[in-house]
């Protein structure tokens, strides 16, 4: 008989019964998909991974704790055969056929009538991708192209446009601290769909230079305030794009509201009528100490860590920062934007009674190549700046994790 190409087709399963015959990995793989797709699932297998047990345990699935017989899969829409007993596995599939319910069968692809697609989403689109028929079958290379697909769509090189839910606005995107790694999956689709992209100093710089040349690329710090504060021209320069009908992201360092202003500008946009959306991105007070083997947490070390901003001294009447209680916390303390102030913030922790061999560590343009760090203790690293220059942007780290990473190899 001649061997015809499989018929794609989505199937939509919520509420619909569908038989999962084995617990093993075949079924934990598979699960979390027809769950998500809202199917009413029946396990029937004398055991189950934990991870299966688990989801039976929670009610997810039901789980009838036996082996397959005859007439189990009589009302159900879909199956997947998966059992350990390839008699069984026969069986079933032979009952599927009566019963015209498709059958995957994890066994022997030849005698399944369906088959399970390499599957991945971005945004809105599943992509599925099949052998055309049974001789080509190769799973390694049906994945391969799913994941060229929807890596290709996340991360935009491959450029799909939206037609209907593409809507004009601002999206304020947290762009990570600065390796064009680090964006989020979403940030980066944003970026390529943009048609103006406003970017401050910090964050992944690099990836402005892989835009399509139409993008309109304006650097926050140029933009000409004249008789406005800054922050109000680039309200005004968001809203101004915004209303012309264009897609605009306002490309941040780590995430926007995280000494971010990202709540002051989505004010200004809500005021002019502007739709909005925040996309989260890894902040530095985090991500830069572990890019250099701290972590802000340690079991038995830190049970907490407090994140500040440095960028007044605690003397200033400005600050709003309780340093007294700070330096009775045990935990960390992560300072950003503190580099010009730290000789100050030093001298005040230790004024209230944080030892002066507490281990700092600076570090300086974290994630990116020029990523260095610098240690020190609280009472040498006024001194230690200086000696080192150290240079924003940096994340201080004050705090015993500083010292628990590995030792750097002789
Ligand atoms: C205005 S704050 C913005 C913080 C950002 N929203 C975040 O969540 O990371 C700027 C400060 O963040 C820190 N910073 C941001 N990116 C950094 C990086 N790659 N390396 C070191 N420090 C960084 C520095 O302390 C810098 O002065």
């Amino acid at each position: 008989m001649a061997e015809h190409p499989a018929y794609p087709v989505g199937l939509r399963l919520t509420g619909r019964k569908v038989v999962v015959l084995g617990g093993g990995q075949v079924a934990q793989r598979r699960l979390p998909a027809l769950m998500a797709a809202g199917a009413d699932v029946l396990l029937v297998s004398p055991a189950a991974t934990p991870s299966v047990e688990a989801m039976a345990d929670t009610g997810e699935i039901t789980w009838e704790r036996r082996p397959y017989r005859e007439g189990d899969l009589e009302d159900a829409w879909y199956a997947l055969i998966a059992t350990s007993d390839p008699e069984a596995n026969a069986r079933a599939s032979a009952e599927g056929e009566r019963h015209r319910v498709w059958c995957v069968r994890s066994d022997d692809a030849d005698a399944a009538t369906a088959w399970t697609p390499a599957t991945g989403h971005s945004e809105g689109v599943t992509v599925a991708v099949l052998t055309t028929n049974a001789k080509g079958r190769d799973p390694r290379h049906t994945a391969a192209v799913r994941d060229a697909v929807v890596e290709g769509l996340r991360d935009g090189t491959l450029v799909a446009p939206h037609y209907r839910t593409r809507t004009p606005g601002v999206a304020l995107v947290g762009g990570g601290p600065g390796d064009p790694d680090l964006i989020t999956v979403r940030g980066r689709r944003l970026l390529a769909e943009a048609d103006v992209v406003i970017a401050d100093r910090l964050g992944p710089r690099d990836l402005l230079a892989e835009l399509p040349p139409h993008v309109e690329v304006i650097d926050a710090a140029k933009i000409p305030y004249g008789r406005f504060m800054a922050q109000e021209a680039i309200n005004n320069a968001l809203i101004e794009h915004a209303k012309q009908g264009r897609s605009v992201v306002r490309l941040k360092g780590g995430d926007p509201y995280v000494f971010g202003r990202g709540m002051e500008e989505l004010h200004a946009l809500a005021e002019a009528g502007i739709p909005c959306t925040v996309v989260p991105g890894i902040s530095s007070s985090i991500s830069v100490p572990g890019a250099a083997g701290i972590p802000v947490t340690h079991r038995g070390v830190a049970h907490e860590f407090t994140v500040v901003s440095g960028h007044v001294a605690p003397d200033d009447e400005r600050s709003l920062i309780d340093w007294p209680a700070l330096a009775r916390l045990t935990g960390t303390l992560v300072i950003l934007m503190g580099v010009d102030k730290i000789g100050r913030i030093a001298e005040t922790l230790m004024a209230h009674g944080k030892s002066p061999e507490t281990p700092v560590a600076l570090v300086q343009e974290g994630t990116t190549a020029a990523q260095r760090r610098v240690d020190a203790t609280l009472a040498t690293v006024a001194e230690v700046v200086v000696a080192e220059d150290v240079k924003p942007p940096a994340v201080i780290v004050v705090g015993e994790v500083v010292a628990v990473g590995p030792k750097p190899l002789a």
